[in-house]
């Protein structure tokens, strides 16, 4: 990406900023888009046309990043809001199963499941990850008829790896199960296409590569699926009144919005909708597919060179399954803020002490890049690695 957009980032040269995949960078355009909208709600209250524009606005760019079409968007608050509403919406029968694979989850898209457990006698199936990886052929022979979903990340949480969407999607078809993708990771960072990977369901929040707010998301359901579903929360956004205002509702059957638009429920976040209207105006305008690249650019330049120190770079060389996470450690070890590896929380302290800002999360250093991220961040924590490694003899300690 060229310097002007890394310029947008205040923060990006304050630190070495690798932790968008805990919560991204704000850009100028989108902090712009947030004062404007609190001075209108400042100066003049805000009229009602004009937020539900901002709400149209932000749908239409959701639905654009996935080429989904808008009725296939419900506006939510957060990833686990849009897993919960399209869970808890199937028509579950005791006996039916799920499948998911917990190790690679966030906490998020597991609760969820035995919550089920106990309100409709549905059975929790889990698989083992492999070696980090998302393993479809246990996925796959975890399912069978009595299998109503498959659900699974995009991108992990933890180590990060790219999922393979298109595998997962055609076991679950097989047995005619449906999928639900949690896409925290993956929206802003890597290109999506719903309609050619066949996804039922995907739930997204705007802090992370979509350099936006908290508490703002939203939920794609393919629309042959969506209009099948009787939402479990209702409120007046996700009734259709043909027009009328929603006073004018009496007693009569309920006819619920086109789609997904019938899990809108009350007023939104317009102040997230403004944020994450501007985000996707820039995602738009630098373009996906030239974002992608330069994130898997710098996360394979990443991975390489902390290969080459000798350090535990989960999965090896680089190649399909990275995005734009970096994972460095035991995958699968630890707890959510510390690794099991003595040293590896060391390199993590000596990495954050130095202004690299990363996580660790399920054991490893998770380091990920954003659009706000050249070369010279790269470098500059390859060097702090390289310091380390020689200060503490870590690699020839391993061999
Ligand atoms: C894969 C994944 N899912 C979900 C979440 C968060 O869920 P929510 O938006 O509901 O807080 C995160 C990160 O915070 C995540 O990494």
């Amino acid at each position: 990406m060229n310097p002007e957009i890394r310029a947008l980032f205040p923060g990006a040269t304050a630190k070495v900023y690798l932790d968008v995949s805990a919560v991204g960078l704000v850009p100028d355009p989108v902090r712009e888009a947030i004062e404007d909208h609190l001075r209108v709600r400042q100066l003049v209250g805000g009229d009602k046309n004009e937020l539900w524009a901002t709400v149209a606005a932000a749908r239409k760019g959701f639905a654009g990043l996935i080429n989904a079409d808008e009725d296939e968007v419900a506006i939510t608050k957060n990833v686990s809001e849009g897993l919960n509403l399209f869970g808890v919406s199937l028509p579950w029968r005791s006996g039916d199963n799920v499948v998911l694979c917990p190790g690679l989850e966030h906490p998020n898209n597991i609760f969820l499941w035995y919550n089920l457990r106990t309100l409709h006698g549905i059975e929790v199936r889990t698989v083992e990850p492999r070696d980090g990886h998302l393993p479809v052929t246990s996925m796959s022979d975890a399912m069978d008829e009595r299998t109503r979903l498959v659900t699974f990340p995009s991108i992990s949480f933890a180590p990060g790896f790219l999922s393979d969407i298109e595998g997962l999607v055609s076991a679950a078809r097989e047995v005619g199960a449906l999928t639900l993708v949690d896409a925290a990771q993956s929206i802003g960072a890597v290109q999506t296409d719903v309609h050619a990977l066949g996804i039922d369901a995907l739930a997204v929040a705007t802090q992370k590569s979509m350099m936006s707010l908290y508490g703002s998301g939203f939920l794609y359901i393919r629309r042959e699926v969506a209009d099948g579903l009787i939402p479990i929360h209702i409120a007046r956004y996700g009734i259709d009144l043909e027009g009328a205002h929603e006073t004018a509702f009496s007693e009569g059957e309920l006819r619920f919005k086109a789609g997904a638009l019938r899990f809108d429920l009350g007023n939104y976040n317009y102040l997230g909708m403004a944020a994450a209207g501007a985000a996707i105006e820039l995602l738009n305008r630098w373009g996906m597919g030239a974002v992608e690249t330069h994130l898997r650019s710098l996360s394979a330049q990443l991975a390489a060179a902390l290969l080459d120190l000798g350090l535990p770079v989960v999965g090896g060389p680089p190649g399909s399954h990275l995005a734009h996470i970096v994972s460095v450690g035991q995958s699968g070890g630890g707890r959510h803020y510390t690794a099991d590896d003595p040293a590896m929380n060391a390199l993590h302290q000596h990495l954050m002490e130095n202004g690299v800002q990363h996580s660790v999360r399920s054991g490893v250093l998770r380091l990920s890049v954003g659009v706000h991220n050249d070369e010279t961040d790269i470098d500059r924590a390859v060097e702090l690695a390289k310091r380390w490694v020689r200060t503490t003899g870590y690699s020839r300690r391993r061999a």
